[in-house]
């Protein structure tokens, strides 16, 4: 009986594994550029032929996985320059745990002439990461350049275009562009890594990826901004306002001079986006997230929360129900006794709850040259072994279309802070408003230190009221706040922060 069929196979895997097309094949492996087209006609090479080509096969899979991985690395700033740091401080131990040389061989970044810490003087100098991406003297393109689009998306095009394995820490792209790369690498047969993208230094992407068999997803919440972490959590521990602790942050390198991104919640957006679509098998959809940044949180929440047994926390959630996937973003009070409440500073965590092993909690440093470098790192050195997996846990055409749940109600109620004129009846007013819609108030707290001055206060004397809520319907409470806005009680706009019980 003849052999053929399982020959075609591996010839076939062979060449799809590595994104090869039939003519490489032919020239590099089978001696003959139209061989594959040949097999594919159903010509069927003679016995000692195939031997030949098995034998040529398998000596080419052999020098391959022993000679060097040389890594082209696309921006050396904070990642980029401890990455390439790391690589050279690290080559023999790599070497010893691989079996195989990782060398950096070449680099592109902007200004040629930066001291950037790093010895990059024998690398090979590109002005060019398109350049570097498609040069035929690397194995591995690395992506530290950020951005969205421009020069980022264009080098990881054109590596993956060619079957070249990309590693990138880039959450902005993959956000934006995830499905389209996801499906590049599949056609052609290249790996694409992004632990780095999530929560820097946690290995969230690979647990999900590969880490929980077949253990299926309900929720995932968590700290994804390490800037937001460290704002919230100094000002639950400093009488200090926001913008103080935003300055903070500035000077310590924390935060961005523009801090837009991560303050108004976009970032945890972006990461929260990348981490759904990897739980529950839908495309990635930023921009269809409920996000609410921590700008308007005030001195008086914290305290507020703290007494009541609570701290505040700006979380990412994605949760799956009958109707699709609801993706939020929100401060959001927690409980001080839960495992996320004591994720403080720049820490971040994030927190998976699976069918199977119920609450996994992933805690670590979720930014920075080091932890982020060695992320990236990881992802290089499960390419080196040969490791496959789709970059987004299924086959790409297997990702469903995303379907947008609409927000629920939150089981543990909301906190609501108001500034309520001080005048007879104005509380009673707002507690039959609340009672109208069928909203029963946990606790009251008025206290003359609380008083919080909104934009929209006139000289008109007010008093900051707090209410905690029992569990009710979102659009209960917007309700009630409509209704209590209309009857002239109250100034300015009330802060609303969901309660989660975790
Ligand atoms: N920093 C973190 O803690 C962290 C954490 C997680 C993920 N990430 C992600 O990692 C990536 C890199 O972040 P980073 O903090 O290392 O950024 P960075 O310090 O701003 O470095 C960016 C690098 O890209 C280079 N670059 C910019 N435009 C270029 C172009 N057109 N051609 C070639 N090189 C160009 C810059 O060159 P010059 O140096 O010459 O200007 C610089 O070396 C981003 O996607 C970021 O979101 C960062």
């Amino acid at each position: 009986m003849s052999d053929i069929q399982p020959f075609r196979q591996t010839v076939e895997s062979f060449i799809a594994s590595r994104g090869w097309t039939p003519t490489r094949f032919g020239r590099t492996v089978a001696g003959d550029p139209l061989f594959v087209f040949d097999l594919r006609e159903g010509r069927e090479p003679r016995s000692e032929t195939r031997t030949r080509i098995l034998k040529a096969m398998q000596e080419y899979g052999e020098t391959k996985t022993r000679a060097p991985m040389r890594i082209g690395v696309a921006g050396l700033g904070n990642v980029g320059a401890t990455l390439v740091s790391i690589l050279q401080k690290d080559a023999d131990s790599l070497t010893k745990k691989l079996g195989r040389q990782i060398v950096v061989t070449s680099v592109a970044a902007r200004s040629r002439s930066r001291d950037r810490g790093v010895d990059i003087s024998g690398l090979e100098w590109f002005d060019d990461p398109v350049a570097l991406a498609k040069s035929p003297d690397i194995d591995l393109f690395v992506e530290l350049i950020g951005g969205e689009d421009g020069p980022a998306l264009a080098a990881v095009r054109a590596a993956l275009e060619i079957g070249r394995p990309v590693v990138t820490a880039n959450k902005a792209l993959l956000a934006k562009h995830g499905v389209s790369l996801a499906r590049l690498a599949e056609e052609s047969g290249a790996q694409l890594g992004f632990e780095a993208a999530v929560a820097g230094g946690i290995p969230v992407i690979k647990t999900l990826r590969e880490g929980l068999g077949t253990a299926s997803i309900a929720r995932v919440y968590g700290i994804m901004n390490g800037t937001c972490n460290y704002i919230l959590t100094r000002m639950g521990e400093e009488p200090i306002d926001f913008s103080e602790c935003l300055r903070d942050a500035q000077d310590l390198g924390y935060a961005e001079a523009d801090p837009t991104f991560d303050v108004e919640g976009f970032d945890t957006a972006h990461k929260l986006s990348i981490l759904s679509t990897l739980c529950f098998g839908y495309e990635i959809a930023p921009d269809r997230i409920h996000v609410e940044g921590i700008t308007r949180i005030t001195q008086a929440d914290i305290r507020v929360a703290a007494d009541l047994g609570y701290k505040i926390k700006l979380l990412g959630i994605a949760q799956r129900s009958d109707d699709g996937i609801e993706q939020r973003v929100h401060p959001t009070l927690v409980p001080k006794s839960s495992a996320i409440a004591g994720v403080d500073g720049v820490m971040n965590a994030i927190s998976l709850e699976t069918d199977h092993v119920h609450e996994l909690l992933l805690a670590g440093p979720g930014a920075g040259g080091p932890p982020t470098a060695s992320s990236v790192l990881s992802d290089i050195l499960d390419i080196a072994r040969g490791a496959k997996v789709p970059p987004l846990g299924v086959p790409s055409p297997e990702l469903l279309p995303y379907k947008q749940a609409p927000m629920r109600a939150h089981e543990g109620g909301y906190y609501i802070r108001l500034n309520a004129k001080d005048v007879p009846g104005a509380l009673a007013a707002i507690a039959t408003r609340m009672a109208e819609k069928g909203i029963s108030i946990e606790s009251v707290i008025q206290r003359p230190d609380l008083h919080v001055i909104e934009p929209a206060d006139t000289d008109i004397v007010t008093r900051t009221v707090v209410l905690l809520t029992q569990d009710t319907l979102e659009s209960n409470v917007r309700e009630a706040l409509d209704l209590i806005a209309a009857d002239g009680v109250i100034v300015g706009r009330p802060q609303l922060i969901r309660i989660e019980t975790l």
